[in-house]
């Protein structure tokens, strides 16, 4: 996982609850970087699988709700991190249909060894973006939270439903976004 993933955990666990709990989280793992994340840097993903099991324990809080808060949280920086990506875009259905073929395109020419999920995404209807998230790695509560945080970005009234698309749900996640009946175009010009 890259560092800027890292650097980002960390800045939203000071600045949403104190230095002390990042300082706690770090001394409670076992991290064989010691902690010391670049952005451009690249770390064993189990690091913050344990960062946030140990933020789970400090504050009472569930992982998949931590890391759904994190999703939202580095969806709002990424916006002010790369506002190319936002340039000519108009709706969270327009970006989220980008992620896959263009975006994480970009991220991998931005970090080589970036570790990226893949998207498959479907517009059902015009109000209906069905979204399937298959990864090597479980972070489809951070998808969730990425997603939610895109929909809060471009103002969208939509729902955000998920169910797995295989038994064992390991290897696809689906999401469903649905504008509610009576919001006119909400998946599409929110933006502009
Ligand atoms: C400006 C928008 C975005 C940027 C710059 C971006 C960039 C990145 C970067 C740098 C990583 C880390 C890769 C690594 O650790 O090696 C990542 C991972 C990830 N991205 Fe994106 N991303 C963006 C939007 C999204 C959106 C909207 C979603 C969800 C629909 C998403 C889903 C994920 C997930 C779930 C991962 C974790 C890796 C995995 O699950 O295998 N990203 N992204």
């Amino acid at each position: 996982m890259k560092g800027i993933v890292y650097t980002e955990f960390l800045e939203m666990v000071e600045s949403n609850f104190s230095l002390d709990l990042v300082e706690q989280i770090i001394d409670c793992s076992d991290l064989p970087s010691g902690a010391i994340y670049t952005t451009v840097g690249t770390y064993d993903y189990h690091e913050l699988l344990q960062l946030v099991a140990q933020m789970s324990e400090a504050t009472n809080i569930a992982v998949p709700d931590l890391v759904r808060a994190f999703g939202q949280h580095l969806f709002a920086r990424f916006v002010i991190l790369f506002p190319d990506f936002f340039a000519e875009v108009s709706s969270a259905f327009e970006f989220l249909q980008n992620v896959d073929k263009y975006i994480h395109v970009e991220v991998r020419k931005l970090y080589p060894d970036a570790e990226l999920p893949h998207f498959e995404t479907r517009l059902l209807s015009r109000d209906t973006l069905e979204m399937i998230y298959r990864s090597e790695r479980p972070f489809a509560d951070l998808a969730e939270g990425l997603i939610r945080g895109c929909v809060a970005h471009f103002g969208g009234a939509m729902t955000v439903d998920r169910a797995t698309v295989d038994p064992t749900g390991k290897k696809g996640v689906r999401f469903l976004l649905s504008c509610p009946a009576g919001v006119p175009q909400c998946s599409t010009y929110s933006r502009r």
